[in-house]
């Protein structure tokens, strides 16, 4: 299925309005592009407890799991702090990647990172985090 680039990256602006970054200011959106052709939004989510704290990448990964989605095809990423003037790229943390590799392929998955709808880098999950741990790395081989 080809990717509208343009309508998933509009989608992470939006989800991004939604953060909860009462502590780091910094809203992040994301928007999940199933391999059904559904989008789900996730934004951060703070805490008083920073540990608590939660990406956007992953709150829409939840979400979609959660309705039963388990194909993704590609993600797009905003962010930028609360008082800047201008988003700039904004790459996945590494824990969200692991959460990316739990459920995607490193060869395809497609991350794209924005600063406009029109100013976006893509990416392939295996580039941002090559030589992931995964439930196959736990495999007897021999
Ligand atoms: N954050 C995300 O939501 N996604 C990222 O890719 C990087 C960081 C959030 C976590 C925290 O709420 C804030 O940005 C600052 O780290």
């Amino acid at each position: 299925m080809e990717i509208d680039r343009k309508a998933l990256v509009r989608e992470a602006f939006l989800a991004g309005k939604k953060a909860y970054a009462p502590y780091s200011g910094f809203q992040v959106g994301a928007a999940l592009l199933t391999g059904d052709g559904s989008v789900y939004g996730g934004c951060n989510i703070e805490n008083a407890s920073y540990g608590a704290c939660n990406c956007a990448e992953r709150t829409a990964f939840f979400r979609a799991v959660f309705e039963g989605k388990r194909e993704f095809s590609a993600i797009a990423i905003v962010g930028k702090a609360a008082d800047a003037a201008e988003y700039d790229y904004c790459p996945p943390c590494g824990i969200c990647r692991q959460v990316m590799a739990e459920f995607c392929d490193p060869d395809s998955f497609e991350i794209i990172l924005a600063r406009s709808e029109t100013d976006y880098r893509s990416y392939r999950l295996g580039e941002l985090l090559p030589l992931g741990f995964t439930g196959s790395s736990m495999e007897d081989k021999n």
